[in-house]
């Protein structure tokens, strides 16, 4: 009897904490939002316009991302590279620890990557 009851205690225990972890698991870890089809007039620029070019509207910093110059501006500049999207100074730049990153958020950050993964489409 005493065998059956831990073997019983060690199967709700077991039992009771790989469901409690992944119970936590679906609560942390938000729901993997892809983002495609990125326009670069409805998403990526409205973002720059928020939150850059109060700065970045060439009174002087480096990059002028004000409309409608601003996609040339990133392409001339070398501010892309698609062939290594996640290398791109664009992108580098407002990741956490860099000077850039506290004027974007993680989705704003991963709408920059995914545009310039699709190709740095002026679309
Ligand atoms: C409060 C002012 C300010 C805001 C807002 C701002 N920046 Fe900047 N940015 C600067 C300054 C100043 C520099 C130059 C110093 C440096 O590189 O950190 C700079 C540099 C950069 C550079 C490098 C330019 C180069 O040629 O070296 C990039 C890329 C950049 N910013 C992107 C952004 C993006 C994207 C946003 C919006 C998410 C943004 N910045 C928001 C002030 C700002």
């Amino acid at each position: 009897m005493k065998k059956i009851l831990s073997a019983l205690t060690i199967f709700g225990l077991v039992f009771t904490m790989t469901f409690l972890s992944s119970c936590e698991k679906a609560y942390l870890v938000p729901e993997e939002q892809v983002i495609e089809n990125v326009s670069f007039s409805s998403e990526v620029q409205p973002f720059f316009d928020a939150k850059c070019i109060e700065c970045h509207n060439g009174s002087g910093i480096p990059l002028n991302l004000t409309s409608p110059g601003s996609y040339d501006a990133i392409i001339s500049g070398d501010y892309v590279d698609t062939e290594n999207p996640a290398d791109s100074k664009l992108y580098l730049k407002i990741m956490p620890g860099e000077s850039m990153s506290d004027y974007a958020s993680p989705s704003e950050r991963e709408l920059t990557l995914a545009w310039i993964t699709e190709g740095a489409n002026n679309n």
